[in-house]
């Protein structure tokens, strides 16, 4: 059992196959295997290692302890007008999530607008996936979800709300990727810490508190009955209590702080038909001076250069294909352990 506790580095490809197969042997059809697999193969590509390979051990136990149906199908429940309810049904977050974003991009090229909510989910993963999809076929984009308590609400010490993410695309011209910008409302998200304590490290300060409110940089007192704070104190709690109306109540699965709540993530999905508001090359113009204005600015003293937003997700993708993924030894460790109860042969690297 074990690795011995040494930092590996893989290959995009053999992580690909190594999570493929986790998942097949979990009883995943091979397309939704797939397309989860996808999603987490591209966090760890994009550097957000929080949203990869790290996820399988409780994705796993999800499935086991009957959380997660890794065999059901996402279904468009209901639709009114410009807006529609899909359910993950507890299959897979991420197939699901990609029906929504689907369903709301649909919606807005009949409508101008498309209106999603998404219920019944488990971990839909970064949000950046869902509004990207959209933003690439054209539409601008923006998707909120809610999450199991881990947050403190601003002045409070004790979990309260979830780390509820937000995320928007913006299309580009043709052959530019769209601008991203997809980010925690605490501090970081949660899996960030995760990785932390796989590699050991303190987080920044700042980003949590222990059980008595005190501020520390140890992720071990964030698991022992802390918190994580508000991204920028009381705009973050502001936009967190948001995303638990817009992800929690509208879409059915309750804000996450209530004994209701549905265990999961509550996502809200807005696309936007861009001709429905504004002529589509002016629009697009106007981006790219935007973009342009941005990466020229003057930078602050100690700073290289002015990224966009989603711009250092680009990057950190073009270095990872060509230099392969670092994975934390925690994180190896606690995965050879689950290929061998799942009989799946690892990567000998
Ligand atoms: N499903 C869930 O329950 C859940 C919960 C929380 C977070 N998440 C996901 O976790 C991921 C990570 O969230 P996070 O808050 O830790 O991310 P983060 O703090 O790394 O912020 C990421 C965003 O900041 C931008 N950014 C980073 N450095 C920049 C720079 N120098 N200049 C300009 N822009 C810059 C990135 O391009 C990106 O848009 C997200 O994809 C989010 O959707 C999911």
């Amino acid at each position: 059992m074990g690795s011995g506790m040494t930092e590996k580095t893989l290959p995009a490809g053999e992580l690909h196959s190594l999570i493929l197969d986790l998942l097949c042997a979990l009883g995943t059809p091979d397309d939704l295997a797939g397309l989860v697999t996808g999603a987490l193969v591209e966090a760890n590509l994009t550097g957000h290692d929080s949203h990869g390979l790290v996820r399988m051990p409780a994705y796993a136990q999800s499935v086991r302890e009957g959380k997660v149906h890794p065999e059901v199908r996402a279904s468009v429940v209901s639709r009114r007008g410009a807006t529609a309810c899909v359910s993950a049904n507890r299959g897979w977050g991420q197939t699901a999530g990609r029906v929504a974003a689907e369903e709301a991009s649909e919606i807005a090229g009949e409508l101008g607008v498309g209106a999603v909510v998404l219920q019944e989910s488990p971990h839909v993963g970064r949000l950046a996936d869902y509004v990207e999809l959209i933003a690439r076929r054209g539409r601008v984009a923006m998707a909120a979800t809610n999450a199991w308590v881990n947050v403190a609400p601003f002045g409070g010490r004790d979990r309260r709300l979830g780390t509820n993410p937000i995320a928007f695309g913006i299309p580009r011209a043709a052959d530019r990727p769209p601008i991203v910008s997809d980010f925690a409302t605490s501090v970081v998200a949660e899996g960030k810490l995760q990785v932390a304590r796989a590699y050991g490290r303190s987080v920044a300060p700042g980003a949590i508190v222990d059980s008595e409110g005190r501020p520390t940089q140890d992720p071990e007192e964030f698991y022992s009955g802390g918190a994580l704070l508000p991204a920028q104190g009381y705009k973050g709690y502001g936009l967190a209590v948001a995303i638990e109306a817009l992800g929690g109540a509208l879409s059915g699965m309750g804000p996450a702080m209530l004994a209701d709540y549905g265990d999961g993530n509550g996502m809200f999905v807005l696309a936007l038909e861009i001709e429905a508001f504004a002529s589509v090359e002016r629009f697009v113009s106007q981006i790219e001076q935007m973009a342009q204005a941005l990466l020229d600015a003057p930078t602050a003293p100690g700073v290289d250069e002015v990224l966009l937003p989603g711009q250092l997700e680009l990057r950190t993708r073009e270095q990872r294909e060509r230099d392969g993924i670092p994975i934390p030894a925690g994180t190896w460790d606690a995965i050879a352990q689950l290929a061998e109860e799942l009989d799946v042969s690892i990567p000998s690297v």
